[in-house]
């Protein structure tokens, strides 16, 4: 890799996300049928949706700044999505499972926020307008999924399904 100009730089991490948001296109189907709160099922289903927009929002942004991308393997994405596998293989309750796919879920996508930051910033420093804006409306929705995420974990998914106990009458805590 030769990282002479931000604009090498730019392009190496374009490239890189482009590779993060098809390895997460595949993935996320499988977290959907792993889940078993339906709210967390379809949190996942529609983020593929937004996923598969990613993806399209990558793709025309390098051919408005002629890049190709393709070749690069984005690492980090490979490495969360093995962690992943393994509560996809998990056995045991639904909803401590659920709270599993709901960590490495937002590990993904801090993982994305930080990179789109990153992007965005870069895109900023080289005057790339249009693309600050293309960057920017992404990692509004992947903070958006995080958020959601969230709320989910703590509108009581565990709680509902009896993995904690609930918090009768403790003032206390
Ligand atoms: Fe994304």
């Amino acid at each position: 890799m030769n990282l002479s100009t931000l604009e090498d730089l730019f392009k190496d991490q374009l490239k890189d996300l482009y590779s993060a948001e098809a390895q997460l296109t595949k993935a996320l189907p499988r977290m959907a049928r792993a889940a078993t709160a339906p709210e967390l099922k379809r949190a996942f289903e529609e983020h593929l949706e937004e996923t598969e927009g990613h993806v399209q929002r990558l793709q025309t942004l390098a051919e408005q700044l002629d890049i190709k991308l393709g070749r690069k393997k984005c690492k980090g994405m490979e490495g969360l999505i093995e962690e992943g596998k393994e509560v996809l293989d998990a056995g045991g309750d639904g909803a401590v499972i659920d709270a599993a796919l709901i960590g490495a879920a937002q590990k993904v996508e801090h993982y994305e926020i930080s990179a789109y930051g990153t992007a965005r910033t870069l895109a900023e420093q080289l005057g790339l307008t249009n693309a600050v804006r293309t960057l920017q409306e992404t990692l509004d929705e992947e903070e958006a999924t995080d958020e959601k995420l969230t709320q989910i974990s703590e509108g009581g998914v565990l709680e509902a399904a009896g993995a904690v106990e609930e918090d009768s009458d403790d003032s206390n805590s």
